[in-house]
């Protein structure tokens, strides 16, 4: 059968799509701003049908409504990573949580947990009966691939980004043409303390970096404090509108890039419709799955690379906790392990972790003498390399125990520096 036979067989509906999932199954739902919505809403208006139907997702950008207690026979959440949009039905008991690194989850999927409905969202075809995955590419485009059956939207506004992005729509069996507008993440408000944070973190930056940036607003304060570096390339999980505004200014060229010149590479995107535009069938940027993207040995192949992520809290041995606040889960550990590795890995490269030295407004340290109760070390003391606060840099790779405390101290805010030497003292009675 041609591709155009059996897409206009496979149209439908989001209500007619929704009817093929059965109780018990396994549903992965495209990540971040890839989310389809409609087809969630038409899923979640649908709840009686179904029993026990597990929900696979990481960054839900959307209400969530399947975590609902209304749907507690209905729907089970397994999450990846926690948002705003999921935290509290984690903190009430209805979401499971796997850990698992962002560069991993393909080959979880595959090996291990075997979905049997992928739901995405895709640009319409092109003449060859290829969509593209637009924004989401990380792990939805292996999902779909090991799934029984993948219901697409197929909106005319999800742009046509290039690289390892695309399915034949032969490989789909719900095709739902719908142009809803593709979810948006505003730009981050940033504060005094996170911009003195992206000047800090802007000293270890030079000419010629290829820069991994996380979500919020700290890697938005670096990209304020970039302006007068020279051709910077971009090799990360994820970029946003930020990346858009040092292209249009000529610092972010690829152009010294090792792997993949010329290109920003990156598995998903976050940001406004000036992103989106910028993106389609833009060749200089190449979006690819996220076991390519996050693998570690392929980060370490860009000479110069530098991650930027940031933590909740970190003790004095250098120990960094980025995804929970004692038991309570806060997040996921997503990319970070991933470029922290591959920093490490990579020739020239820096690892940084960036984050106030204080939380609760002013009233905990996020350096402490020890770990909260229950926290769950993200990335190990052996990985660590630069910390960044408002306060300055500690470098912590190839130091003691005791050099690393010392180091953080000096960057932990002032009100509690007494105290964590107080500790150190303890520690550490003999002087050298
Ligand atoms: N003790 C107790 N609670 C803490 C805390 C601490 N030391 N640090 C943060 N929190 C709480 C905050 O109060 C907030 O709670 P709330 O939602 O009830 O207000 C929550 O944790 C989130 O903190 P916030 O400072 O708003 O987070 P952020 O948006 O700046 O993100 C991380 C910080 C660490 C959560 C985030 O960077 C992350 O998830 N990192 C791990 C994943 C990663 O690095 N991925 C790679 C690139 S995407």
């Amino acid at each position: 059968m041609d591709w155009k036979t059996w897409y206009q067989e496979h149209l439908c509906t989001a209500q007619e799509a929704v009817q093929k999932i059965q109780s018990g199954s396994r549903v992965v739902v495209a990540h971040a701003c890839g989310e389809p919505s409609a087809i969630l809403d038409a899923m979640v208006a649908n709840a009686a049908q179904y029993r026990n139907v597990e929900i696979i997702h990481m960054v839900a950008m959307g209400k969530a409504e399947y975590c609902k207690p209304e749907y507690d026979e209905n729907f089970h959440h397994n999450a990846f990573f926690l948002g705003g949009s999921t935290r509290a039905a984690a903190a009430e008991g209805r979401v499971d949580f796997t850990p698992v690194y962002f560069s991993e989850i393909p080959g979880v999927l595959r090996e291990e947990l075997r979905p049997n409905v992928t739901m995405l969202q895709c640009s319409p075809p092109d003449e060859h009966g290829y969509v593209s995955l637009g924004v989401s590419v990380d792990y939805t485009k292996g999902a779909a691939e090991t799934s029984d059956l993948v219901i697409a939207q197929v909106n005319k506004n999800m742009p046509r980004t290039l690289g390892d992005s695309f399915l034949h729509v032969t490989q789909i069996g719900c095709l739902v043409e719908l142009d809803t507008p593709v979810i948006e993440l505003a730009p981050p408000r940033i504060t005094q303390v996170e911009r003195a944070i992206g000047e800090n973190v802007a000293q270890l930056i030079k000419d010629g970096d290829t820069l991994q940036l996380g979500i919020g607003a700290i890697p938005d304060a670096v990209l304020l404090f970039l302006k007068e570096k020279n051709d910077l390339g971009i090799h990360t999980e994820m970029f946003s509108d930020g990346v858009v505004e040092l292209v249009e200014a000529g610092v972010i060229t690829n152009k010294a890039k090792t792997l993949h010149r010329g290109q920003s590479v990156a598995t998903f995107l976050m940001g406004t419709r000036r992103l989106y535009d910028y993106v389609d069938n833009n060749p200089a940027v190449a979006m690819y799955p996220v076991d390519y993207v996050n693998d570690p040995y392929v980060i370490g192949q860009n000479d110069n690379l530098v991650s930027i992520n940031s933590c909740v809290q970190i003790d004095i041995m250098g120990q960094v906790v980025s995804t929970s606040a004692g038991l309570r889960q806060i997040s996921g550990v997503g990319g970070q392990v991933d470029f922290v590795r591959g920093a490490n890995l990579s020739k020239g490269g820096r690892a940084i972790m960036a984050m106030p030295s204080t939380t609760g407004k002013g009233k905990i340290s996020k350096i402490v003498p020890f770990l909260d109760q229950g926290s769950a070390v993200t990335t190990s003391r052996n990985d660590v390399n630069y910390v960044v606060t408002e306060y300055g840099i500690a470098q912590l790779r190839g130091k003691s125990l005791r050099k690393r405390a010392e180091a953080l101290i000096e960057i932990a805010h002032p009100d509690f520096r007494a105290e964590l030497r107080a500790e150190f003292r303890r520690r550490y009675p003999r002087d050298y």
